[in-house]
């Protein structure tokens, strides 16, 4: 998939975008057009495909919780036109308020690329070669299509016997012969201006939808120009998603090339249908990720690595051989040959450093644990430097929260801390320390001293539970 096309050698001159729709069949609070794949909202995959064409103008038409849908458009990219469609229903009537709104700004020019923002899995490369095609036959209009073995839903690209195209059918109007076709209308044009303006002028709501029907401009294109079709070989591309159910069909499909073009890079995946990896992610070769992972985000593998099983990575970066079984890890830095989980959990903001440990039911956040140093078993470090060749103790927790303010903890390197110890934030321990089991370490320590804590153990020999004092009912 090649996202950067020359906008020279595609020649267009405006992209339009619809995202106006509620998207009903999703049946969710969150407009259609917000829903993601692999870790991005369709609109955002949508613009960012489109934007790879270079056209001057983008323009992405919004109505239903416009000012949602409006920002996320904005952010993805700041130089978007914001079209707001009014009451009038349908793709149709959402292109006339482009087309209107472009016209006024003087915006309306040159060949037009629309395209729906239900299609996630939309590249540049498809839509270069759309409107390579459209020029090259020199076509006033040019319709994307591909051949699916279920077409159900979607619009039927109906052709003549010489194979020109006629008009397309919705679902919802067709009978049952043209619901036998399998060519389908991906919602994606690429229009010569004038042709587009004339061609919706006169749209109508005469179908079983009561929706202005862009699908209809192409037979009125017809009357003005030569209106041809190209069919996408890939069809994965150009799929449109109404539902939770397309949406993970199509997310698994996406989901399986990736984990493909991964192994072929030289990457173990020993379980691909239980590993998930977003797009941003960047792995290894011989790096080995084990059944039920999942990477997210910006995350980066190196080579010789192992991930999991049952892991999820969010933009973390996991250095060379180390290995990280059973955890979630979000926005930290593993060092080379650092040794992870079972069931850690570091949340944002660590650093650790070469073969350090972070171990079973250790918990950390704003930690930075330099080279050698180990915490194996059952701890929470929290906004804390660890020096470097230090072993915590088991069940140590460094008590960063007053109920106010999140304090540092800083421990020296070469340290020994017994089990059990609490660390009472803010506090400093110098380098060689040792300390005793169950220390609450709560002052400054000084290099290479001892501290416990007075911890007195009292032994009652004549104790007996209750219930053998005759003082109460055993239970
Ligand atoms: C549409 C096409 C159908 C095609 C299919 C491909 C029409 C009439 N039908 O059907 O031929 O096979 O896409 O996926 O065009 N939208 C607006 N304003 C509206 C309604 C929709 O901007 O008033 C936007 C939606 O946000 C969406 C896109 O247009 O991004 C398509 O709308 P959708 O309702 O999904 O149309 P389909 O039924 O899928
Ligand atoms: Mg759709």
């Amino acid at each position: 998939m090649t996202d950067s096309v020359n906008a020279q050698q595609t020649g267009l001159d405006v992209a339009i975008i619809l995202a106006a729709g509620e998207g009903t069949r999703m049946k969710s609070d969150k407009p259609k057009v917000l829903h993601e794949l692999a870790g991005k909202t369709f609109l955002s995959r949508v613009m960012d495909s489109v934007r790879g064409l270079g056209a001057a103008t983008r323009a992405v038409v919004v109505h239903y919780q416009a000012d949602r849908v409006a920002e996320a458009a904005r952010s993805y990219d700041p130089d978007v036109v914001i079209v707001n469609q009014d009451d009038k229903p349908g793709t149709g009537r959402a292109v006339q308020c482009a087309v209107q709104q472009l016209t006024e700004t003087g915006r309306f020019c040159g060949s037009v690329l629309i395209a729906a923002s239900d299609m996630p899995l939309l590249d540049t490369a498809t839509l270069a070669e759309l409107v390579a095609v459209h020029r090259s036959q020199g076509n006033a209009a040019t319709v994307l299509t591909t051949r699916l073995d279920d077409p159900f839903g979607y619009g039927r690209v109906i052709r003549d016997e010489d194979g020109n195209v006629l008009r397309i059918v919705e679902q919802k109007d067709a009978n049952a012969a043209e619901q036998a076709v399998t060519e389908v209308n991906t919602s994606v044009y690429v229009f010569e201006a004038s042709v587009l303006a004339a061609a919706i002028a006169d749209l109508d709501s005469n179908n079983a939808q009561g929706e202005f029907y862009l699908t209809d401009a192409l037979e009125k294109a017809r009357r003005i120009g030569k209106v041809g079709a190209w069919t996408a070989t890939d069809s994965l591309a150009v799929e449109g998603v109404n539902d939770r159910v397309q949406l993970a069909r199509l997310a698994k499909a996406h989901n399986v090339r990736v984990c493909e073009k991964w192994m072929r890079e030289g990457v173990t995946i020993l379980d691909p249908d239980t590993t998930w990896i977003e797009d941003d992610v960047r792995i290894a070769h011989d790096a080995e990720i084990l059944p039920g992972c999942f990477l997210q985000g910006s995350t980066v593998v190196a080579s010789g690595a192992v991930v999991g099983p049952y892991t999820t990575l969010i933009d973390a970066v996991i250095d060379e051989g180390a290995h990280v079984e059973r955890s979630r890890i979000q926005q930290t830095h593993i060092g080379p040959r650092a040794a992870i989980g079972p069931w850690t959990y570091l949340r944002p903001g660590n650093d650790l450093a070469a073969d350090t440990k972070a171990g079973a039911f250790v918990e950390m956040k704003k930690a930075h644990i330099d080279e050698g140093t180990k915490v194996p078993h059952l701890s929470y470090i929290g906004d804390a430097h660890l020096g470097a060749h230090t072993n915590i103790g088991g069940g140590t927790i460094t008590a960063n929260y007053d109920g106010v303010h999140k304090n540092r903890t800083e421990i020296g390197s070469g340290c020994h801390v017994g089990a059990g110890n609490m660390f009472v934030a803010p506090v400093t321990v110098g380098d060689g320390v040792t300390t005793g089991a169950g220390s609450v370490v709560r002052h400054a320590v000084p290099d290479g001293a001892m501290v416990y804590s007075e911890n007195t153990q009292h032994v009652d020999e004549d104790w007996k539970p209750a219930w053998e004092r005759g003082d109460a009912e055993r239970n």
